[in-house]
C-alpha cells in the first residue's frame, strides 16, 4: 500500500493548480507540510475566491471548510478531510437560538446588530445576515465591533464570551453596557432564560459560549511566570478570558503571535497562550534565536482530526467525493454576513 505522504504528493503533482490544499495554523506540522495556504480564519476567507483551483482541501474545522463552501465561485468545490472536525465553541449557538434571542431583545421596538464571531455555522451566519449583522475573526473584531455599534440601538455578539469583552474592553464600552446573556448552551440543549426587559438599557449583549482549549489558560500560570522569569514576554489569543488578556504583554489573532514572535528581540523568551501546534512550531521555527514556550500545552482536538492519513484518503477519492455544501436558502444571507465584513475591513 502506498505511503500516505506519497499518495498527497503523487496527486499534487499530477492535479496541478487545479488542486489547493488550505491550511489553519492550528494544524499539525505534518499536514501544514502539504499547504499551499496557511492563514488564520481571516486571511483563508479572503483567498477563497482568488485561487484559481477547482477543488480546494481545507485543513480545518467545519465552520472554515462552510464559510469556503460560501464564498467560493460556482466552480470551485470544497472539501475537509474529516468532516466531524467541528469546532465546540461554534456548536454553542445555533440558528433558532440565536433567531429566538434576537426576536425577544427587538419586542420592545429596539433595533439590535447581531455579530458573529466566524467560528460559527452558516445557519447562524444565515440569520445574523437576515436581521442586518455581519461577521468578525479575531483579527478584525474591534472593527466589526465598532461597526456594529453604529448600526442600530445594540449589537448582540456570539458565540463567544470572552471575545466579545476583550473587543468592548478595547473600544471602551462600559461595564454597566453589558450583558452575558443567560443561555444554558453548555449541554448541547440551549435553554433560553432570556427576557426583553433583562437587555433594557445594555448596549451589548453577549452569548456566553466560549473555547475550551483557550479556557484552559489560568491568570495563576501567568502570575508564576511573571515571578519567576519578570523579563519574559506573555502574550495570548483573544479567545482567552480578559483577565489573561489584560495580564499579558499583547493579544491577537494567530497571525498577530506569529508576528510577535517574529519581532520579538533575539534572545527573549516569549510564551503564548494559544493551541499548542502552533506555539511548537513557532518554538522550532526560532530554536536557538528564541525561547517560545506554551503557557500550557492545550491542543484542539478537533483540529487534531485532520491527519495526513486522512487527507491522503480524501485526495485519493476527490472526484467521487460529496463536497461541503450550504442550501441556497442559507447561503444567500450567510454571504451577505460575510461578505458585509470584507467590505468593512477591505
Ligand atoms: P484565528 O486564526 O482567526 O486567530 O482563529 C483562531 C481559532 O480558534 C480558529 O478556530
Ligand atoms: Fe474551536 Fe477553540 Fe478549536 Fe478554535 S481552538 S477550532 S475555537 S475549539
Amino acid at each position: 500500500m502506498e505511503n500516505p505522504k506519497d499518495t498527497i504528493t503523487r496527486i499534487r503533482e499530477a492535479m496541478g493548480e487545479s488542486l489547493s490544499i488550505l491550511g489553519h495554523h492550528y494544524q499539525s506540522d505534518e499536514v501544514i507540510a502539504f499547504t499551499d495556504v496557511r492563514g488564520d480564519s481571516l486571511e483563508l476567507a479572503r483567498k477563497i475566491n482568488d485561487l484559481k483551483a477547482k477543488h480546494i482541501v481545507f485543513c480545518g474545522v467545519f465552520f472554515m471548510a462552510e464559510s469556503a463552501a460560501i464564498l467560493c465561485r460556482p466552480d470551485q468545490k470544497i472539501h475537509i478531510p474529516d468532516i466531524a472536525a467541528t469546532c465546540p465553541m461554534a456548536d454553542m449557538a445555533d440558528g433558532k437560538h440565536v433567531r429566538q434571542v434576537l426576536d425577544i431583545l427587538q419586542k420592545n421596538g429596539r433595533r439590535i446588530t447581531p455579530l458573529t464571531y466566524v467560528n460559527s455555522s452558516a445557519a447562524v451566519k444565515a440569520v445574523v445576515g437576515e436581521y442586518g449583522g455581519s461577521v468578525c475573526t479575531s483579527a478584525n473584531a474591534q472593527t466589526m465591533l465598532s461597526w456594529a455599534m453604529k448600526q442600530g440601538d445594540g449589537v448582540l455578539f456570539l458565540p463567544d464570551k470572552h471575545l466579545a469583552r476583550n473587543s468592548a474592553d478595547a473600544l471602551g464600552i462600559p461595564e454597566e453596557e453589558r450583558i452575558v446573556l443567560p443561555v444554558d448552551v453548555i449541554d448541547g440543549d440551549p435553554k433560553l432564560h432570556v427576557s426583553t426587559a433583562m437587555a433594557d438599557g445594555k448596549r451589548f449583549i453577549i452569548w456566553p459560549g466560549y473555547c475550551p482549549i483557550h479556557e484552559e489558560f489560568s491568570l495563576n500560570t501567568i502570575k508564576a511566570i511573571r515571578a519567576a522569569e519578570p523579563s519574559a514576554h506573555i502574550v495570548v489569543h483573544p479567545e482567552c478570558d480578559p483577565a489573561l488578556v489584560q495580564a499579558s504583554d499583547g493579544n491577537g489573532s494567530t497571525t498577530f503571535l506569529i508576528q510577535y514572535a517574529a519581532e520579538a528581540p533575539k534572545g527573549a523568551t516569549i510564551y503564548i497562550g494559544t493551541e499548542v501546534n502552533l506555539v511548537n512550531r513557532l518554538a522550532a521555527q526560532y530554536k536557538g534565536e528564541k525561547t517560545i514556550k506554551p503557557l500550557i500545552a492545550s491542543q484542539c482536538d478537533d483540529m487534531a482530526k485532520i491527519t495526513v492519513e486522512k487527507l491522503a484518503h480524501k485526495l485519493d477519492n476527490l472526484e467521487t467525493a460529496t463536497p461541503v455544501t450550504v442550501s441556497d436558502a442559507i447561503k444567500g444571507p450567510a454571504k451577505l454576513a460575510l461578505k458585509c465584513m470584507l467590505e468593512v475591513c477591505s
